[in-house]
């Protein structure tokens, strides 16, 4: 079986020409000006969807956050887990809520961040999403399957709501992270959708 390998939880830095890359994970203390940021930014990125909360369903195990100078420009949420595609467990990281402020966008900035929550979970058999416009990850490199038949624990404002199962093959992108081929078969993602 594969064994899921969660990247160290040191602090990370990473300067690029105009956005810096931080790295927070969930245990570390938070910063409550931070906190309030991100629920700021997700909050214009996303309509609202996450009513002033830094998650939508679940806080991320691990962020990337984009500032330029002390103002955050973008987010990108990591969640690391074991799934089930057919009779096999693979490791994946999730991305979630994937965010670029609006008048910093088409600078390439989401595909800095794309790129450095794949650089760090390098050990992972896969990245996987959810996405409705595809066309950043295309670009990046993630497909959509032929055929996703997933199964998975349904949260709406923060209460279960059973377990849900459809054809995702619209929205479910994933990209290798390892020499592993996507597999045939149903998909069980042993949790929340990402
Ligand atoms: C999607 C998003 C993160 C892209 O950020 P960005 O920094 O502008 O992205 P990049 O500059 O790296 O790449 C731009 C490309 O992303 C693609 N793109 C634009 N909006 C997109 C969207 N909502 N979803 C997916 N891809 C998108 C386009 O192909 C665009 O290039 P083009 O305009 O030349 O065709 C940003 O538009 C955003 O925050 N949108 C609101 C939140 C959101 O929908 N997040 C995605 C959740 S799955």
């Amino acid at each position: 079986m594969t064994k899921l390998q969660i990247p160290s939880q040191h602090s990370e830095t990473r300067s690029t020409d105009t956005m810096r890359i931080v790295f927070r994970s969930a245990e570390m203390p938070r910063d409550d000006g931070e906190e309030s940021q991100i629920a700021a930014t997700l909050k214009q990125c996303f309509d609202g969807m996450h009513e002033g909360r830094t998650y939508c369903e679940q806080i991320p195990q691990q962020r990337l956050l984009g500032y330029c100078g002390d103002r955050l420009v973008g987010h990108l949420g990591l969640d690391y887990r074991m799934i089930r595609i057919g009779e096999a467990i693979f490791s994946v990281v999730g991305i979630i809520d994937l965010c670029v402020v609006p008048d910093l966008r088409r600078r390439g900035l989401a595909q800095r961040l794309l790129a450095a929550a794949e650089k760090r979970s390098a050990a992972q058999d896969f990245s996987v999403l959810v996405a409705k416009d595809t066309r950043l990850y295309e670009r990046t490199g993630y497909r959509l399957l032929a055929k996703a038949d997933v199964t998975w624990l349904a949260i709406d404002e923060l209460r279960c709501h059973g377990v849900s199962n459809r054809d995702l093959s619209d929205i479910f992108m994933q990209k290798p992270l390892s020499t592993k081929t996507w597999p045939k078969g149903p998909i069980d993602m042993l949790g929340f959708l990402f």
